[in-house]
């Protein structure tokens, strides 16, 4: 046998070795788990045998506690890079097999490597999170490698697509490194993110939690907001990062894929003229509309369980990804709060950022009245949503099918915030305040005065509503571009996303901006 195959045979079997994670034990406790390792991660995550991997031979220089006699080939982080439907992608994986995947420095430099990779290349990067946070052994030199990541993360943001998968625990301020990304995607029961655990929280502050009720996927699907989406696996997580990447491009250089379709442009949808009940108070399903106009009925919504008054998410007309705001009426009856204006301006930014088109759908009676909103600072997180589309310098069609009134009305994407297109159906009610609420405050000495006050209100409300509660007036100053018929909604929107397909429009140079945070 010649000195390189033997060599050659070494290289294999340190290959198994660092393959093997932290051994079969710790693998088998992690199935048990209902989890699988990083590197079965990876493997669903990317296109099959398209994986390199990277630093397979990295191992920690830590001699505290004994741990230069716990040592893992690569350590507890498989990183590298492969393809997604063929395109490039950078992956980390913490391998909770290896000391809990907890992170020690030289994880962090592998992690950063792979960070470093993505920006040079302009491809998304794609971190799949499982551990038990800094490596306590590690001290400092653990927390200075989480905010090397943190400032990575910083720099990409608005660059490359970042998007956190959490598929196991994710605590103290490792929570940081996900909250910073665009997307993060938790698995029910399985995951679980919060920056003190509960027996921290039982000594603090006496209250008592469980993990999943303190920051399980749940949670922060539909109260913190924190999760983008919740799962019910791993392999679902897996899969829906593949069809989430399917909607963006690589980088902020670049356009989203075409993807084919068959569905024609030109669709009439007959439902639609029908849709918008005859009495204003009374919902309809804003995911109808949607579902009716976008190509194939396919939708990948964002944030489902949180602020369900707004609909935002990703679906593509004539093959083109678009980004869609939608008010639904059947939740709050579509009124803007604090946590629709916050979850739709950071969805309208990362559009904006990635140079995917926005397509807003309006039916918006406000924004919700009241202390708790006032003392949770409305104003400023409204202002978010203002600032976030007027800044948008993408493509923006703005179609209005009942209500938008107010403030709410400007906030949702309307022509001097820039809307390219603003179009609006016959049934738009678009004026500076409701009927009921108008006459009110414009009739209350006459009413006061007059026998049969009710009846002076009832009286001023039709004439208020026939006067203003229409499109025609806004038609009349240019601020809506065209009425529609609802059935035709479809193809004006693709035949005005191709009108504005070579858009360019910048905004003032700044260091950055100062959105109202
Ligand atoms: C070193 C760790 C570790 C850590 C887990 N392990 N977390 N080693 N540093 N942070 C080790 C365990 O000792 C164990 O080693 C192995 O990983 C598997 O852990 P288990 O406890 O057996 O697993 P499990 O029962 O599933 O519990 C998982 C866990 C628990 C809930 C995550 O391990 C845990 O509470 N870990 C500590 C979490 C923590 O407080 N982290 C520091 C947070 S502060 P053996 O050898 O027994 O197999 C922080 C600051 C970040 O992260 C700041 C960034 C700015």
């Amino acid at each position: 046998m010649s000195n390189q195959l033997d060599k050659v045979r070494e290289l294999i079997e340190l290959r198994v070795q660092a393959r093997s994670g932290g051994g079969e034990k710790a693998i088998e406790k992690q199935h048990a788990q209902g989890k699988y390792t990083a590197r079965e991660r990876i493997a669903m995550l990317l296109d099959e045998g398209s994986f390199e991997e990277l630093d397979m031979f990295v191992e920690h220089r830590c001699t505290n506690f004994g741990m230069e006699k716990k040592k893992f080939l690569g350590d507890g982080v498989v990183t590298g890079y492969g393809t997604i439907e063929g395109r490039l992608v950078y992956v980390f994986a913490q391998d909770f097999t290896v000391i809990g995947g907890s992170l020690s420095e030289t994880m962090a430099l592998k992690i950063c490597k792979v960070m470093d990779l993505a920006m040079r290349m302009g491809a998304p990067i794609v971190g799949l999170n499982d551990s038990g946070g800094a490596r306590i052994q590690e001290g400092i030199n653990a927390l200075a490698g989480y905010a090397e990541i943190f400032q990575r993360n910083i720099l990409a943001s608005g660059v490359v697509p970042q998007i956190s998968g959490i598929f196991g625990p994710c605590a103290g301020g490792a929570v940081y490194s996900p909250a910073l990304t665009d997307f993060t995607l938790m698995v029910k029961d399985v995951s679980y993110m919060f920056l003190t655990g509960p027996a921290v929280v039982k000594t603090v502050t006496g209250e008592d939690v469980t993990q999943e009720q303190l920051g399980g996927a749940q949670v922060h699907a539909s109260r913190s907001g924190v999760t983008h989406f919740a799962v019910e696996s791993g392999e679902e997580g897996l899969a829906l990062i593949r069809h989430l990447l399917s909607f963006l491009p690589q980088n902020n250089l670049e356009e989203a894929p075409i993807r084919p379709t068959s569905d024609p442009i030109d669709r009439l949808e007959d439902s639609l003229n029908e849709i918008v009940p005859d009495n204003p108070n009374k919902p309809y399903d804003m995911y109808e509309v949607i579902g009716a106009i976008i190509d194939d009925g396919e939708f990948l919504e964002i944030h489902a369980d949180y602020a369900k008054n707004i609909i935002v998410g990703f679906a593509h007309f004539n093959g083109r990804s678009v980004g869609i705001v939608a008010n639904q009426p059947k939740a709050l009856a579509g009124v803007l709060d604090i946590s629709a204006s916050r979850k739709a301006a950071r969805f309208v930014r990362f559009c904006d950022a990635f140079n995917i088109p926005i397509v807003t759908l309006v039916d918006v009676p406000g924004f919700l009245p009241g202390t708790g909103q006032e003392y949770g600072g409305v104003i400023t997180h409204g202002a978010k949503l203002l600032y976030a589309y007027g800044e948008a310098t993408v493509p923006k069609v703005t179609i209005t099918l009942r209500k938008s009134y107010g403030g709410a009305h400007i906030v949702m994407s309307c022509k001097q915030l820039r809307g390219d297109m603003n179009y609006a159906w016959p049934t738009a009610e678009i004026a500076v305040m409701g009927g009921k609420g108008a006459v009110e405050v414009l009739y209350a000495k006459e009413a006061k005065a007059s026998e049969d006050p009710a009846k002076v209100f009832a009286e001023k409300e039709t004439e208020y509503t026939k006067a203003f509660a229409n499109p025609y007036n806004a038609a009349k100053y240019g601020y809506i571009d065209d009425v529609i018929e609802p059935r035709n909604t479809r193809f004006r929107i693709i035949r005005a996303l191709q009108q504005l397909s070579t858009k360019k429009q910048t905004n003032p140079a700044k260091k950055h901006d100062n959105i109202p945070l």
